[in-house]
């Protein structure tokens, strides 16, 4: 879905969009594609990847707020399409900090020897819950998944150094969907005012953002020893390039750093982080010994930042 398809729709333009948020395009998951779909493919794509079987993996953990089902959990659905029935599987739900929440538990998990190897899956059909009628939300969102693996290694050095994470429960309604959960069970009134989509304040959100995933982002690398300065790269949130560029200024790292693919995929909330990750390990870009830094912010509101060694 291009800004043009989007001018076709609503009152917009190509420059409005690019200017404010970074995006010129976004993905949409077909009719009748679900998340576990799209995750079921990333999962693949990280097992051959990694030379793994799925039977390899014994916890698989999918980050979304547009699961398959209200219930049961999307992991589920997943671990079994990829044949790895019987192994842990479960959904967290944290928005688009997801991968952010994600990530470190599945590597606590393994340090704690609870499992050997987790997989942690970010994956969103945000389409599906956007209100097409509200042109300041909408030409935001996209759907898609990225599947990280976190296994124990012999490695005397250890990948994850440290982690902030955060929480504002106190004004939901700042980025939420209203209907649908015990709080406002779905009627047809409120289907027919489309409560069932997201909602959101922008310019609350925008300055909320940069603050988190910079404080978070020095905290980390202060806990682990680092400063900016070492920092190799930045694989943020891609809500708005916007935002990416505030922060990476005020945190002085340089721009080549900061890993930004917000113009295809626009904003697909827990997946963006994994699907940076992916490109960038595609694209031969991580060593080993490089110091990333992972930050994001998102309905909750959320927020948070790992300060993570790159071993491969
Ligand atoms: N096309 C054209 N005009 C639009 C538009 C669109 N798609 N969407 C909004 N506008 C208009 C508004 O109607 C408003 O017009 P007015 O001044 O005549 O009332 C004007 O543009 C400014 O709107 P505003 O919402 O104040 O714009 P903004 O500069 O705050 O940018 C966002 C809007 C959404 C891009 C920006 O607030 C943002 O990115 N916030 C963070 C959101 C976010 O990251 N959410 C996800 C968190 S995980």
């Amino acid at each position: 879905m291009s800004n043009a398809d989007l001018e076709r729709i609503f009152d917009t333009s190509d420059e409005w969009i690019v200017t404010r948020t970074g995006m010129r395009e976004r993905r949409y998951a077909a009719p009748g594609e679900a998340s576990s779909d799209l995750s079921t493919e990333a999962a693949r794509h990280a097992l051959d990847r990694a030379g793994l079987r799925p039977e390899d993996i014994d916890c698989y953990v999918v980050a979304t707020v547009t699961p398959d089902f209200q219930f049961p959990a999307t992991a589920c659905i997943v671990a079994s399409n990829l044949g790895a029935v019987g192994k842990a599987a479960f959904d967290i739900e944290i928005a688009c900090s997801g991968f952010i929440y994600g990530l470190p538990m599945a590597a606590s998990f393994v340090r704690a020897g609870v499992f050997r190897r987790v997989m942690i899956i970010g994956v969103e059909t945000l389409s599906r819950i956007t209100n097409m009628e509200d042109r300041g939300t909408c030409i935001l969102f996209g759907d898609g998944a990225g599947a990280t693996i976190v296994e124990r290694t012999q490695a005397e050095r250890d990948s994850f150094l440290s982690c902030e994470l955060g929480a504002d429960g106190r004004v939901p309604e700042l980025l939420y969907v209203h209907a649908g959960g015990s709080r406002n069970p779905m009627t047809q009134e409120l289907l027919d005012q489309k409560k069932d989509k997201v909602e959101m304040s922008g310019r609350e959100i925008y300055k909320y953002a940069v603050n988190k995933m910079v404080g978070t982002s020095k905290n980390v690398l202060a806990a682990a020893g680092y400063t900016a300065a070492d920092v190799d790269w930045i694989i943020p949130h891609q809500a708005n390039l916007r935002i990416i560029e505030a922060a990476a200024k005020r945190l002085e790292v340089p721009r080549e750093k900061i890993v930004v693919n917000i113009e295809r995929y626009g904003n697909t909330s827990s997946a963006t982080i994994p699907i940076a990750l992916s490109e960038t390990i595609e694209r031969g870009d991580l060593h080993d010994g490089d110091l990333i830094v992972f930050t994001g912010f998102g309905g909750g509101l959320s927020w948070g930042s790992i300060a993570w060694k790159w071993i491969g």
